[in-house]
């Protein structure tokens, strides 16, 4: 089958030009090859291609910035994938599209379940859950998975950013109110690869009957505090770092342009059950991803 991944270069997208082709012949965009804010661009290469299955890893996932370019997060995080939805529905192909668990305000004490209410504090948050309505008015056939804290250890994730800093800097001063599921992009690649093709023989009623929107990410939850501590034990450069120590300090310490969720954890029960798979441990994950 033929496949569009949009956001080749992302740290999902990277994941997926890796696990994708198990499932057919992909063909794998990025900014260079299409801007997403050209909405028209969008509908013509899908028409063109005319693929079964649309992978959207792409998105503006720069949530400060999103809160003085509410219209570019609009356009790229809402817009661009109603056209998806609308152009995947009009071929009878399947679209996959991530959400954040950034979609919630962060007020609850356990994990969040797909039932829970939503209200995002910050632009992006409001954007995304824009984008998770577009793709159910659609109403085609689409996995809408909401997913938390993804990492890679290509670019300028949080993992990096702690390596980097555990390397310059004798104390790190870390958020230990922020609480969520560090989620490996490789793994959410990887599991989103074996779902999809558990149901590959009649991928596209497969997935309509099993539409709708699921939470998935690394199984636990953990502040960033803990996560750092973890990232700088894990370091395979260890004799490197000049790091002495890691210190909690609140949110309220470090004001950022958009309001985070304090606790963001997703209960992923209803991903597992559906799919029948299971999702390992974030801190397992972590240990893996970094063991190279
Ligand atoms: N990162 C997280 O912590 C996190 C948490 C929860 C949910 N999510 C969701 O998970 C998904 C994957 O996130 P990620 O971390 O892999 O994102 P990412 O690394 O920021 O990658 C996003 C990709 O989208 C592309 N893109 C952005 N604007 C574009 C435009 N106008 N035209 C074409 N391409 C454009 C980017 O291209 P350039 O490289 O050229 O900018 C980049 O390749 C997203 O839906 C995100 O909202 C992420």
């Amino acid at each position: 089958m033929n496949i569009v991944l949009f956001g080749k270069n992302g740290q999902l997208g990277w994941e997926f030009q890796r696990s994708l082709p198990l499932l057919g012949n992909v063909a794998a965009l990025d900014r260079g090859d299409l801007d997403l804010c050209d909405l028209a661009a969008v509908q013509k290469v899908l028409r063109e291609v005319r693929p079964s299955l649309i992978i959207n890893a792409s998105a503006y996932t720069d949530v400060d910035g999103a809160e003085t370019k509410p219209d570019m997060a609009r356009t790229i995080n809402a817009l661009a994938p109603g056209v998806m939805a609308e152009t995947a529905r009009e071929l009878g192909a399947v679209l996959v599209h991530y959400s954040t668990d950034y979609v919630f305000d962060g007020g609850a004490k356990t994990p969040y379940t797909e039932m829970d209410p939503t209200n995002p504090l910050n632009m992006y948050g409001k954007s995304k859950l824009e984008g998770e309505e577009h793709v159910q008015q659609a109403a085609g056939a689409y996995l809408i998975l909401r997913t938390s804290w993804v990492y890679s250890l290509r670019g300028n994730s949080f993992v990096n950013k702690v390596l980097t800093w555990a390397r310059k800097n004798s104390t790190l001063r870390i958020v230990d109110d922020q609480v969520s599921g560090p989620t490996w992009a490789r793994m959410l690649a990887e599991i989103t690869v074996l779902a999809l093709a558990q149901n590959q023989a009649n991928g596209y009623e497969s997935i309509r009957e099993r539409s709708g929107v699921y939470h998935l990410a690394g199984s636990g939850f953990v502040s960033r505090y803990e996560w750092a501590k973890q990232i700088v034990a894990n370091d395979p450069r260890r004799a490197e770092q000049t790091v002495q120590g890691v210190e909690p300090v609140r949110s309220a310490e470090f004001p950022t342009p958009a309001t985070r969720p304090l606790f963001s954890a997703l209960d992923c029960s209803h991903f597992q059950e559906t799919f029948d798979l299971q999702l390992p441990p974030w801190d397992r994950t972590l240990e893996l991803a970094m063991a190279g």
